[in-house]
């Protein structure tokens, strides 16, 4: 199977392991910025069901003049690439794209409720105050979720209870 390594982003190959391994197997799973999809494309390789894939598109603020310069002046330009390569990886199937803002704790909670028991939600950024704030709220304070996993200091991951 080819690896995404190859498309743009941030996620190294140690990760996408990880992320391989709590994708694998499930019906959903429901990812929070995703790119040019090089992490979906990864979870999507090895998931039985279909990812949901969010993402506004726009870039993250803090990055909008540095790594995600390109989503500034075109943000559908990204848009396309993230779907030409779920199509070019053949996944195109299993990714449900969802270009909506997202880290508000409404947000997360409509997110929620898509997942069956024993999917996972996960997302990158948890380093950004916005992601964090929300992250922790919903799964921490409200204690959604089963307890969260991060695979690097940025990438969380919350299973749901069974
Ligand atoms: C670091 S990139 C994701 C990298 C990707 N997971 C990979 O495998 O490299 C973070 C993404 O989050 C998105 N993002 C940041 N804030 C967002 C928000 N409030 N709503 C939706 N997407 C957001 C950005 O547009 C960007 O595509």
């Amino acid at each position: 199977m080819k690896s995404p390594i190859d498309i743009e982003g941030w996620t190294d190959g140690r990760i996408l392991e990880h992320l391989q391994d709590f994708a694998r197997g499930k019906y959903r799973v429901l990812e929070i910025g995703v790119w040019k999809g090089r992490s979906t494309i990864a979870m999507a390789q090895s998931i039985t069901g279909v990812i949901y894939a969010i993402d506004h598109f726009l870039g993250s603020p803090g990055e909008r003049e540095t790594n995600h310069r390109e989503a500034v002046s075109d943000p559908l330009g990204v848009y396309l690439d993230f779907l030409a390569n779920i199509k070019e990886y053949g996944v195109g199937d299993k990714v449900i794209p969802m270009m909506v803002e997202s880290h508000k704790v409404q947000f997360y909670l409509r997110c929620w409720s898509l997942l069956k028991p024993a999917g996972v939600m996960c997302g990158d950024d948890f380093g950004w105050k916005g992601v964090k704030e929300a992250v922790v709220e919903f799964f921490i304070e409200r204690k959604h979720g089963q307890p969260m996993t991060f695979v690097d200091d940025k990438m969380w991951v919350v299973k749901k209870h069974n």
